[in-house]
């Protein structure tokens, strides 16, 4: 907004010293300034338009009403201490302010549509940290000041299974909900060191994290692998955190689109519809986890709406309802720019979650 305001200022100014300019660099100075303007505009009200469209909408805007407004303003002010530069700049502002107003106006309508009626997440993954009584007692103080954050947020941890019954037992009474970090892919039987779905229901807990990067990239999971995990969630009633993202070299080879893609349609697309109005994505970039490089807020918007789009292709209107969360680096500086984005729904975090303190900072994001 700021920005507008001082483009705004610096177009009147430039209008006023015109005829000290030559009259070219008075009309580039004007076209530049009121194309970016719109731009700014623009994008803060409709980030659902992707790049590509805004040349094809700031060209029609502006270029089509000011083959009509130009000469039309033109005829109305005859008077000769207009000069032809004003004249043009004028009608500028002109064409400029309707586009505005459009955009303000549509972009009213389409707020009251969108339904950001979503569930607003922050799940703490806490990987391989705490021991049991480090655990309670994080869980302790992130139950003790959890008053702090909005009610609309849903704060879930996932704990390491040593600690999920004792972490469970701590929340009690508490809104604050219990995941596991991983399930087994069977339902029981032999199979040393596994812990199965059923059993990490038993202790209280509602969901569980499956498909994280590091659980594919150091344990080998793969889709079909996550399927049958996904199936044995569902039948004890656990609602999965299913991860996708891409790595550095996919991201800088322009594949992370195809990858996250592939991630769901291999998985959560096996799902029924009544599974999936259960389900919740989190798209962690694997290059933004632990690394303290973060997907800029942009970065996530695109990915996640085009994951909801991906989701709409074969659920339809349901994928509206379904939360996406960001994970990556993701901590109380720079959770509410994330978090403020249409298709962003919270965050899975990982070291912040360790601190009670920016856990539920992040959760002030929303
Ligand atoms: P991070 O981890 O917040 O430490 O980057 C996120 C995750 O792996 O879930």
């Amino acid at each position: 907004m700021i920005w507008t305001v001082i483009l705004t200022a610096v177009v009147f100014m430039t209008l006023s010293v015109e005829h000290l300019a030559p009259e070219w660099i008075f009309y580039a100075v004007c076209i530049a300034l009121l194309y970016m303007l719109i731009y700014i505009f623009a994008r803060q009200f409709h980030s659902k338009i992707k790049a590509p469209q805004w040349g094809l909408i700031i060209a029609t805007a502006c270029v089509v009403p000011q083959m009509v407004v130009h000469p039309l303003i033109q005829a109305l002010m005859t008077d000769e201490e207009y000069t032809g530069g004003q004249v043009m700049g004028i009608s500028f502002m002109v064409c400029s302010a309707t586009v505005l107003l459009i955009l303000v106006i549509s972009s009213l309508i389409f707020k009251k549509k969108r339904p950001k009626m979503r569930k607003k997440i922050v799940a703490g993954n806490w990987k391989m940290n705490t021991l049991p009584a480090e655990g309670v007692e994080l869980a302790k103080n992130v139950a003790a000041d959890r008053a702090s954050v909005c009610e609309c947020v849903n704060f879930i941890v996932c704990p390491p299974f040593t600690h999920l019954s004792q972490v469970v037992e701590t929340l009690k009474g508490t809104d604050i909900k219990v995941g596991a970090q991983n399930c087994a892919a069977e339902a029981k039987g032999a199979y040393t060191g596994e812990v199965a779905a059923s059993m990490i229901a038993a202790l209280g807990c509602e969901y569980v994290i499956l498909g994280h990067s590091e659980r594919r990239q150091y344990y080998g999971e793969t889709s079909q692998t996550l399927n049958k995990k996904m199936e044995q969630a569902y039948a004890n009633n656990l609602v999965p955190i299913y991860c996708v993202g891409e790595n550095l070299e996919e991201r800088e080879a322009g594949n992370h689109f195809a990858v996250c893609k592939a991630q769901i349609e291999e998985v959560v697309f096996n799902l029924t519809e009544e599974q999936f109005r259960k389900l919740v994505i989190a798209y962690e970039p694997v290059w933004a986890i632990g690394t303290g490089k973060t997907a800029t807020a942009d970065q996530a918007q695109e990915i996640h709406a085009y994951i909801r789009e991906v989701l709409r292709s074969k659920f339809g209107a349901a994928a509206e309802e379904c939360p996406i969360l960001y994970g990556g680096s993701c901590k109380p500086s720079n959770a509410a720019e994330i978090f403020a984005k249409a298709d962003v729904d919270g965050g899975l975090i990982g070291g912040a979650a360790l601190k009670a303190e920016d856990f539920l900072g992040i959760g002030k994001g929303f």
